[in-house]
């Protein structure tokens, strides 16, 4: 789905990204881990074409995105990756389902299908009531769940995530977890996730290390949040 191949990104003399490769699957809940600095932001932003690397290769659901030009990459970026950012970065002047439904105007799909694809986010967001509130109206685990119907609204292959937990409460945090495994088990897409929470990064599939601008440990995961819920539910069953 993402492959990276020597990927190199310098700014000005300080190299922050020094060959990185890496392949991730469809379908893969990944998270990328590493101390500040480390350059983990800047791998993200690669990925989705928002940077382009100093060196290497970059092929997305099998296209070349560094051979395309800037609009082709606009359009290659709204048709098929979706952006959660750390703080959700909402327009504040729109009510939650216009929001959500942006990326899809963007696109000029139908309004009318962008309408329904937006009720039918906020309903398995289970925000259907504050369809009409504006953020400033919203919690902080609401706005980030809009932000996350936002990023899904062109039904993107990929969706990559800075941080998107950083600024919740343990409750809302494990909720918006909870949710991306949802979504990948419901739309088969692929997650990208940088994170400091060790908790989110330890149900991950597959935890990358990053460190100095390179990887330094892949680990996958022995148990898997789909794993974890059966488990649970399996408990009774011994009682
Ligand atoms: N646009 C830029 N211009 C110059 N330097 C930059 C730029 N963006 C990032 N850097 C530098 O590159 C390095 C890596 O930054 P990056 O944001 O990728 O780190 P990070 O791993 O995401 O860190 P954090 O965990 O603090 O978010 C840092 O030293 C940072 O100061
Ligand atoms: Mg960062």
């Amino acid at each position: 789905m993402i492959e990276l191949q020597g990927i190199h990104k310098s700014f000005g003399s300080l190299e922050v990204l020094s060959g990185i490769d890496l392949k991730i699957n469809k379908g893969e809940v990944v998270s990328i881990v590493g101390p500040s600095g480390a350059g983990k932001t800047t791998l993200l932003q690669i990925m989705g074409t928002l940077y382009r690397p100093d060196g290497g290769n970059l092929v997305i659901d099998g296209q070349n995105v560094l051979k395309l030009n800037r609009r082709q990459l606009a359009r290659f970026r709204n048709e098929n990756i979706g952006f959660v950012f750390q703080f959700h970065q909402l327009l504040p002047e729109f009510t939650a389902l216009e929001n959500i439904m942006i990326p899809g105007l963007i696109a000029r799909r139908p309004k009318s299908e962008i309408h329904r694809r937006a009720d039918e986010l906020l309903e398995f967001m289970g925000l259907t009531d504050r369809a009409r509130h504006k953020p400033a109206q919203l919690s902080g685990g609401e706005k980030q769940r809009v932000a996350v119907a936002r990023a899904l609204m062109n039904e993107p292959a990929v969706v990559l995530a800075d941080e998107p937990s950083g600024s919740l409460d343990s409750h809302n945090k494990a909720e918006l977890h909870r949710l991306f495994f949802d979504l990948r088990d419901k739309y088969g897409q692929t997650f990208v996730i940088v994170t400091h929470d060790e908790e989110l990064a330890r149900i991950t599939d597959r935890t990358i290390h990053l460190a100095d601008g390179r990887v330094v440990d892949e680990e996958l995961s022995l148990i898997t949040a789909t794993e974890e819920t059966s488990a649970e539910k399996d408990e009774p069953e011994y009682d």
